[in-house]
């Protein structure tokens, strides 16, 4: 971790519901916090009012993680407020679903590009710039073990989040980082409840053993135990908070 008095930390997709409650831990967990989202500049100031309200320090920055120097940006804001970050958390991302029959090679392309460019790029700056013994996660998901139906390209685009994580981890060698995937069951945010029936979030709740949904807070407390002093030795893993979804 930094020298500096305050650790900070960089979020993508912040201002979502999973980012949202990750940006808030870390600031509570005493990290200056970098809130990026995409489109919806909102949200993203109603995260950094509660964090300032509660006595932390954050920024928001808008960036786009499907576009290089947007990325690059993005880094360098979040360096000129707070110094290299201790920690990056790559949440940013989007699920549109459809069959693989439909040929859609456009919403293909697209989840491809946020999904998977987009943790390419951030991991680029990240391999860059996070300080030695710093921490790098990105988001994948516990839906990989199931291959439901219309999932296809989401799917594929968190496979390759999880192969970029292993690879990272290997690179880094070294520099004392460690680089890890959360990879969530259902948490209860727009990107899972869009599209489906109360019926079908029911079915889906009842996947695990625990019959509820994963909250937004379920995730930050992963992602705040990897972040601290006690996460270090968990290094290249998929770390799957579901609620015993899957098995
Ligand atoms: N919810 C679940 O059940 C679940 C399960 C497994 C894995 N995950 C993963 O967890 C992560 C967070 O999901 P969530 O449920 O919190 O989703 P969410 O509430 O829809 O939030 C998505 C966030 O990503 C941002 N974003 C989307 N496209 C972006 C882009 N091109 N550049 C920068 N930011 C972008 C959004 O910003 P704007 O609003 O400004 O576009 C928003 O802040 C995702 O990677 C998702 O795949 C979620």
């Amino acid at each position: 971790m930094s020298n500096s008095a305050t650790k900070s930390a960089i979020v993508t997709g912040a201002s979502g519901g999973i980012g949202s409650a990750i940006a808030k831990r870390l600031a509570k967990d005493g990290f200056s916090v970098v809130v990026n989202y995409a489109g919806k500049p909102a949200p993203a100031q109603a995260v950094i009012a509660e964090i300032k309200a509660a006595g932390g320090q954050g920024i928001a920055v808008q960036a786009n993680v499907e576009n290089a120097e947007d990325v690059q940006r993005l880094f360098k804001e979040s360096m000129d407020a707070f110094g290299r970050p201790d920690v990056v958390v790559h949440c940013a991302g989007i699920m549109p679903l459809f069959p693989i029959a439909s040929g859609d090679v456009a919403a293909f392309d697209k989840v491809i590009e946020t999904n998977l460019r987009g943790t390419f790029l951030v991991f680029a700056q990240a391999a860059q710039h996070v300080l030695e013994g710093g921490r790098i996660m990105a988001f994948s998901s516990s839906v990989l073990a199931k291959s439901f139906p219309t999932y296809g390209a989401y799917i594929a685009s968190k496979a390759g989040v999880e192969g970029l994580v292993h690879v990272l981890a290997n690179e880094l060698r070294g520099r004392n980082i460690t680089v890890n995937a959360v990879a969530p069951g259902q948490v209860q945010t727009e990107l899972f409840l869009k599209g489906k029936s109360d019926a079908r979030i029911d079915e889906l709740k009842k996947m695990n053993p625990l019959e509820r949904l994963g909250q937004p807070e379920d995730m930050a407390n992963v992602v705040s135990f990897l972040a601290g002093p006690e996460g270090g030795w968990i290094n290249s893993q998929v770390v799957r908070p579901n609620g015993g979804f899957v098995y």
